[in-house]
């Protein structure tokens, strides 16, 4: 089996390991798509006779890095690829100060094993397919003027420096007027919300919330779950937030909304 970054003819079939693997509906650009085209982001591949048969990845965000697209076909399961698929995925990050990831229960045992802490509970759900049109009032477009204000958001919220993931969310991203909560637009569905006042995050999320999106918030913005649950979303299957290295100084109670179950 042999471990390798991906090339462009093959990213049909690792998206599909990966649509597979969660099922769900993965076409470029992805959160995957988008971290292979950085620098600092990694998209690897295990083939085996010319098929695809694993994925991994991984994004370095400054001193952390994030984990994530850890998946393997079903008839290479069992042979410990997914955990050679996660140690070549923290090995190409290089030294960090700390690496995350939100994991499946079956993805779980793997992370254990490698020395990673379960820190905190993101509760998935996926929006109702009737979400009526957004109406929203009270929000304004973001400009590449605000984006040094975003970042500065993300990192209050996130304790980490994303900065690939709000640069490439900025356009036809939407704020309250006096940006205390912004909702990027990553190139995939999703619907991320950082908010420094829990009222702001509340109505972002309300005024944005789109039909078929996955959606993801940490169980302890208690908020946030109840919100997402009063407008009729539907529990999926939950993830926990791993950490192996330093702690991050997050705040999870601004976090109302996820860019992928990549990174948080
Ligand atoms: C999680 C996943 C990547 C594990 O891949 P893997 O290469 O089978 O990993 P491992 O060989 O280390 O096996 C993991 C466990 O699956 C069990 N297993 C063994 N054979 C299996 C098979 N044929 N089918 C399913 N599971 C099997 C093993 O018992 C093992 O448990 P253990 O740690 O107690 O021994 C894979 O199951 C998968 O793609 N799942 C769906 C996507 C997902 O949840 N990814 C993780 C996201 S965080």
């Amino acid at each position: 089996m042999l471990i390798r970054p991906a090339t462009p003819t093959d990213l049909d079939a690792a998206l599909r390991v990966i649509g597979d693997a969660f099922g769900i509906v993965v076409q470029p650009p992805t959160v995957h798509t988008t971290v292979a085209e950085d620098p600092d982001g990694h998209f690897l591949v295990a083939e085996r006779d010319g098929a695809i048969l694993g994925t991994g990845a991984s994004v370095g965000f400054g001193r952390n890095g994030w984990l994530g697209g850890i998946a393997v076909r079903p008839e290479a399961r069992g042979e410990r690829l997914g955990q050679r698929l996660t140690e070549a995925a923290i090995d190409v990050l290089g030294p960090r100060d700390s690496v995350l990831l939100l994991a499946s229960e079956a993805g779980r045992p793997i992370y254990e094993r490698l020395g990673f802490e379960v820190e905190e509970r993101y509760v998935v759900l996926w929006s109702p397919p009737d979400t009526p049109a957004p109406v929203p009032n009270g929000l304004r477009r973001l400009t590449a003027a605000d984006r040094d204000a975003v970042l500065e958001l993300d990192e209050w919220v996130t304790g980490e420096s994303r900065t690939l993931a709000v640069d490439v969310a900025l356009e036809g991203a939407l704020a309250t007027e006096d940006l205390s909560a912004v909702a990027l637009k990553p190139p995939w569905p999703a619907l991320p919300i950082l908010a420094r006042d829990p009222a702001a995050g509340e109505a972002l999320l309300r005024a944005l919330i789109a039909p078929g999106l996955r959606l993801a918030v940490p169980e302890s913005n208690t908020a946030a779950v109840e919100t997402l649950r009063s407008l009729g979303c539907t529990d999926g299957p939950d993830v926990v937030r791993m950490r192996r290295g330093a702690p991050v100084a997050w705040r999870p109670e601004g976090l109302w909304g996820v860019f992928s179950l990549f990174f948080g």
